[in-house]
């Protein structure tokens, strides 16, 4: 099968698409034909060797498709089921993954292949902020990054819960955040102001997903630490805030499905940014990184939807 290849560190130029063997599902695993997998900034300094490791490396982590096996001791899921999963062994990237069966949820019937093959990650992830700020009817939430994958889910969960919600993100994408219900504004110098101007009242709980200084803006607009949570700027937990992320979730599995039931239902929105076929995996990763615009960037895999 093709699979993406990290075989040293550096910059997308050093990702490649190499034959490997698949593997067969072992007791408890399931194999799956891949239709589309995500992308995330976190597998960029993964990439680098910010992390350490040894290449040769997989990549990836969420993914959609087909169960095509089932292993010893599976009843959960049955060849020809439709699935959203997560590898936690960066595998995702690949014409096959062979998983544990408990890494994987139903795919909903509407619920589109790509954004189904980007869900996992921002998914947990959007359900953990929002759950660590327990946002209630009638509250303002501010959520910095509201056009990123995960803040844009994020967003809309939080405004699902009652709360009147902010948004910080780029000009160009302010319609799109207004459609999806929630009130954009532009980060950058004075946007403190132009919060309180939108939110005299105060602002009661902040969702950091880009760092920089957004955790600073949130004491700055007078926000309890304990109903600050970011998701990347982990140094700001030793003051007081919540730094809660994906792996916090107890139930990962819930999460996702919960999330794909919104999606489906039309309750919630993932916008899909651009789409590129697997071999085009660099390029696609040079997207990601410029951290620009709505929604989620994907990588199709074989045929697709
Ligand atoms: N802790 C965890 O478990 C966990 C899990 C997943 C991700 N993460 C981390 O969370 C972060 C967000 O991930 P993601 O997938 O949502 O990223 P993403 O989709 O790449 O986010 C891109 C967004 O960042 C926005 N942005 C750029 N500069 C900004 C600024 N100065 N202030 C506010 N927003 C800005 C852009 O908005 P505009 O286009 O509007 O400019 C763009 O929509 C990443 O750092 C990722 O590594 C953590």
């Amino acid at each position: 099968m093709n699979a993406v290849r990290i075989p040293r560190f550096g910059d997308s130029s050093v990702l490649e698409l190499v034959q490997v063997p698949e593997r067969d599902p072992g007791p408890g695993e399931v194999m799956v034909a891949v239709r589309f997998a995500g992308i995330n900034p976190g597998e960029i300094p993964i990439r680098e060797g910010r992390f350490g490791g040894e290449p040769p490396f997989g990549q990836g982590s969420d993914f959609a498709g087909d169960v095509v096996g089932v292993g010893a001791g599976v009843t959960a899921w049955h060849v020809g089921d439709e699935v959203i999963g997560m590898s936690d062994e960066r595998s995702a990237q690949a014409d096959y993954v062979t998983i544990a069966a408990d890494r994987l949820v139903a795919k909903p019937d509407a619920l589109h292949w790509d954004v189904a093959g980007s869900l996992y990650v921002v998914g947990t992830t959007a359900v953990a902020a929002v759950d660590a700020v327990a946002p209630r009817t009638g509250e303002t939430v501010v959520v910095a990054g509201a056009a990123g994958g995960v803040g844009v889910l994020a967003a809309q969960l939080a405004a699902r819960a009652g709360a009147r919600v902010i948004g910080t993100a780029s000009e160009a994408n302010h319609a799109a955040l207004r459609d999806l219900g929630i009130e954009p504004v532009a980060y950058g110098d004075g946007v403190a102001d132009r919060i309180r101007e939108l939110a005299p009242g105060g602002v009661d709980a902040f969702i950091d997903t880009y760092g920089s200084g957004n955790v600073d803006l949130a004491f700055d607009l007078g926000v309890d630490a304990a109903r600050i949570e970011t998701i990347i700027d982990f140094a700001a937990g030793s003051r007081g805030v919540k730094t809660i992320g994906m792996s916090a979730v107890a139930d990962p599995a819930a999460a996702v499905a919960l999330v794909a039931d919104l999606l489906t239902r039309g309750g919630v929105t993932l916008p899909i940014k651009a789409r590129y076929p697997i071999d085009a995996v660099a390029t696609a990763y040079d997207a990601l990184a410029e951290r620009q615009g709505l929604g989620k960037i994907v990588l199709q895999v074989g045929s697709g939807a």
